[in-house]
């Protein structure tokens, strides 16, 4: 029993190592969130992760990878090549990794990403690809790959109900399969040629932390601006929702000695004018509608 005050203060000795421990990396790994990314080609800052770049500076499904000078990203279990990261359009390009090869070696599995952080931009489109199929369609489509029956490419789901199994890939919209006899060649040229999204997350939330020198950085999935003084102490970015932003820009407001303001008069002078949190965001989003 005497020996019972040692093991407590061991344990609490232990306990006060490890959080001390804790809290120093993550205020280091906050400063490193200037570090980009680097591999090959590719540089990347916000909202990626990865090589230098600590996790904590971007987003849990944004974490880049560096082999060989080759850049690449893992979604639902797959592995994409990044050829390009455009950080002014905040777009990218990339592949499915295992297009390289053979088409017909590939595992047959969707092209999905996440839509709450991806969209497909507009040169390019989803295409349905039907394997297995009644031998009947036989007449538009072909037997290209050994195992796997008849396989159509088409852009609507006609033979859904005729085939065995399905999935999508991306290509560009110019690509257009072969109606009789596909074109293995033609197809995986297009799939290595990859295809761009847009990431949805954006820095227009983290405008004003930066401008009050906080720190954008992550905590799982939600946006945190954090403070790097004695302890690291990080809030949550506020994002407005889409009833936030009806109530937003259906109410007049003042600006300078203009009064009743409505949208979209606040746009071009929106340094000024507007809420503070929102202007970008608002912004960005009616843009897009
Ligand atoms: C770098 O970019 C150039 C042209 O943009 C390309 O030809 C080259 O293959 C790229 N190198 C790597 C390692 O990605
Ligand atoms: C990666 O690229 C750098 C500079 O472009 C080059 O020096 C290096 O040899 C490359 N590494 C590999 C593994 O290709
Ligand atoms: C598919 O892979 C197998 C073994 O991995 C290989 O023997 C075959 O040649 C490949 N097929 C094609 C069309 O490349
Ligand atoms: C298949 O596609 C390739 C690349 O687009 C093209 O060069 C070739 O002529 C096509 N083959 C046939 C039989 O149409
Ligand atoms: C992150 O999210 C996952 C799933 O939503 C949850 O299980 C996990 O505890 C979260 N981690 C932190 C550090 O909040």
């Amino acid at each position: 029993m005497h020996n019972l005050p040692t093991f407590c203060l061991f344990l609490f000795f232990l306990f006060s190592l490890f959080h001390n421990l804790s809290c120093a990396s993550s205020e280091n790994e906050l400063g490193w969130c200037q570090a980009k990314f680097q591999c090959g080609n590719i540089t990347a800052g916000f909202p990626f992760s990865g090589g230098i770049r600590p996790k904590v500076c971007g987003h849990p499904l944004l974490k880049l990878q560096c082999l060989n000078n080759i850049t690449s990203l893992f979604l639902s279990n797959q592995e994409y090549s990044v050829l390009h990261i455009d950080q002014t359009s905040n777009t990218l390009r990339l592949y499915r990794s295992e297009f390289l090869g053979s088409f017909c070696n590939t595992t047959f599995a969707a092209t999905t990403l996440p839509p709450e952080i991806f969209e497909l931009s507009p040169n390019y489109k989803n295409l349905n690809v039907f394997y297995l199929c009644d031998p009947k369609l036989s007449y538009r489509s072909s037997n290209p790959c050994p195992g796997s029956g008849i396989v159509s490419v088409t852009q609507n789901l006609d033979y859904q109900n005729s085939c065995q199994g399905s999935f999508t890939i991306n290509v560009p919209k110019s690509f257009v399969p072969e109606e009789k006899k596909l074109n293995l060649t033609h197809l995986e040229s297009a799939l290595r040629e990859g295809f761009e999204v847009k990431v949805k997350i954006g820095e227009e939330a983290c405008q004003e932390c930066l401008s009050s020198h906080g720190i954008c950085a992550f905590e799982n999935t939600t946006q945190v601006c954090c403070k790097e003084d004695s302890s690291p102490r990080c809030n949550k970015l506020h994002l407005p929702d889409a009833n936030e932003l009806h109530k937003l820009y259906s109410q007049p407001f003042s600006c300078g000695d203009q009064e009743e303001l409505l949208y979209p008069f606040w746009i071009p002078s929106r340094e000024g004018c507007g809420h503070p949190n929102f202007q970008a965001r608002l912004y960005r989003r009616i843009r897009r509608a």
